[in-house]
């Protein structure tokens, strides 16, 4: 028989094919010095030498394109000259450093399988460990699916957030201004109130709990959270454990709680809430915010929202630029707008599925101290731009939170939001906390005889902003008792 070929074998881990694997692949030359290599896994094109007589790792740069799916008739590998491969020319060093490299790639490519919970299947390794913004893994379809319904449930039309997450130390000051004590019991006798309110669940979809009060129960024995899903309202959860000081800042700040993030959003998750929230305060100063705190807010705020998808809750991100200062509408859009923009390129890089996330940033309004107030108009005018300048279609709704604004001015400018003519992708709505409670607190005042007026404090201000959320509210319709007073303090703690 006619001898067609002079010599053949196989490489072994001459290269890693597209799905992470490494392989080896068949040679042969021919006898007119052509080279031809087969292999059922490897599909890549090098350009440039391979070397005459020996081939190395070094070849492995020499991948410069990968091919497309569906191409797989095309040459596997195509060579500059007809070389022929020699493993005998490989000396023992070179091959023992090749061993070498290729174990520390694999080790590398599992690695980022395990930390992206993908298989290595499927997984482009050069080009993974060079680009991470490019190559990831999404996150698993069912778990989108149980996020983009939760984050849609939220947003039921003509529904809001109510936002009971003071920390023990912000409802303090809340109970002594009503001559109560700062004991557990108090702090559940005035929640129950809220969520015993009767209709509560006719403008509010989700509420936003503290640590203490996911474990707590109604005078009858009830767990808080089993209440709120009979009534169909969605328990979430504050899970940042408040800001600190941002060293060596003027005067800024960041936010603490990443390292045990993922144990607590998974207790949380086992206890019922479906949702999370993370604020970070931005301060507006003559040379603040610094790049540091607008990138640390990101980055947390990013890591915060990854992290919960990953134990299944929704995260509410919230970027707040705070209502401190005497700086003017403008200012205030431009830093919303950089926050933002910031904050949604973190989001990106962290992967996160912004379909199973909210949004719940501030208003843009004039600093409190500014001579020059603003209208509805103007604030809805200044917010519908900034949102639209850098928050992605892609995010289903946005519940701002009320910041320091009056009941009655929360109210208005949610309205003025929506009513403002334009593009609006998303569905914006309130997640309040100050601007619904303030006249239940001062209809309460602690007193059991109180309680049914102060509940109906609650829903004609949680009724009034149900309508805002659709832009029909009329101004002055909802007469509540705190209506017009400030909800404002410097350095607010929530
Ligand atoms: P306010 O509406 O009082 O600003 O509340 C903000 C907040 O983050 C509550 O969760």
């Amino acid at each position: 028989m006619r001898r067609l070929f002079q010599r053949s074998g196989r490489m072994k881990n001459l290269a890693t094919s597209r799905d992470g694997c490494t392989r080896s692949t068949s040679w042969i030359t021919y006898m007119d010095g052509t080279t031809k290599t087969a292999s059922s896994s490897c599909r890549y094109v090098f350009v440039g030498r391979l070397g005459i007589v020996r081939y190395t790792t070094a070849t492995i740069l020499h991948i410069r394109e990968w091919l497309p799916h569906g191409e797989e008739k095309v040459l596997l590998l195509q060579l500059q000259e007809g070389p022929t491969f020699n493993q005998r020319n490989v000396t023992p060093a070179e091959e023992k450093v090749m061993k070498q490299r290729t174990a520390r790639s694999r080790a590398a490519r599992c690695a980022i399988a395990r930390d992206t919970r993908r298989s290595a299947d499927g997984m482009r390794p050069a080009l993974h460990t060079q680009n991470m913004t490019t190559y990831f893994s999404r996150l698993d379809v069912q778990l989108q699916e149980e996020l983009k319904k939760t984050a849609e449930a939220i947003l039921a039309s003509g529904k809001g957030i109510l936002a009971v997450d003071e920390t023990n130390e912000g409802i303090g000051k809340l109970l002594k201004n009503v001559g109560l004590e700062n004991t557990e019991n108090n702090r559940r006798r005035y929640r129950e109130l809220l969520f015993t309110t009767p209709d509560l669940a006719e403008h509010i979809s989700a509420v936003i709990l503290y640590d203490e009060t996911v474990y707590q129960k109604t005078d009858d024995g009830t767990p808080f959270i089993e209440l709120l899903n009979k009534l169909n309202i969605i328990p979430g959860i504050k899970v940042d454990k408040d800001v600190t000081a941002l060293f060596l800042s003027e005067d800024e700040m960041t936010t603490q709680g990443l390292d045990d993030l993922g144990k607590r959003c998974a207790a949380y998750k086992k206890q019922g809430c479906r949702f999370a929230k993370w604020r970070c305060p931005v301060k507006i100063g003559l040379n603040t915010p610094s790049v540091r705190a607008i990138n640390d807010t990101a980055t947390i705020l990013a890591r915060y929202a990854s992290i919960c998808q990953s134990e299944g809750l929704v995260p509410i991100v919230e970027p707040d630029v705070l209502l401190d200062g005497d700086h003017d509408i403008e200012r205030a859009q431009k830093v919303t707008e950089v926050v933002l923009a910031a904050v949604y390129k973190a989001l990106n890089d962290h992967h996160v599925f912004l379909e199973g996330t909210l949004l719940k940033p501030n208003m843009v309004t004039p600093g409190q101290g500014c001579t020059k107030k603003s209208t509805p108009k103007e604030i809805a005018i200044a917010t519908r731009t900034a949102l639209l300048r850098g928050v992605p279609a892609a995010v289903p709704g946005i519940a701002f939170l009320s910041g320091g604004q009056t009941e009655e001015e929360a109210t208005l400018n949610l309205n003025e939001i929506n009513k403002v003519q334009g593009k609006k992708p998303w569905i914006l709505t309130f997640s309040y906390g100050r601007a619904l409670q303030a006249s239940v607190w001062q209809t309460w005042a602690g007193k059991d005889e109180n309680l049914v007026k102060a509940q109906k404090e609650l829903l004609k201000r949680t009724k009034a902003n149900g309508l805002a959320s659709l832009g029909n509210y009329e101004a002055g319709t909802a007469i509540s008792a705190a209506g017009d007073e400030t909800n404002y303090s410097a350095n607010y703690k929530y």
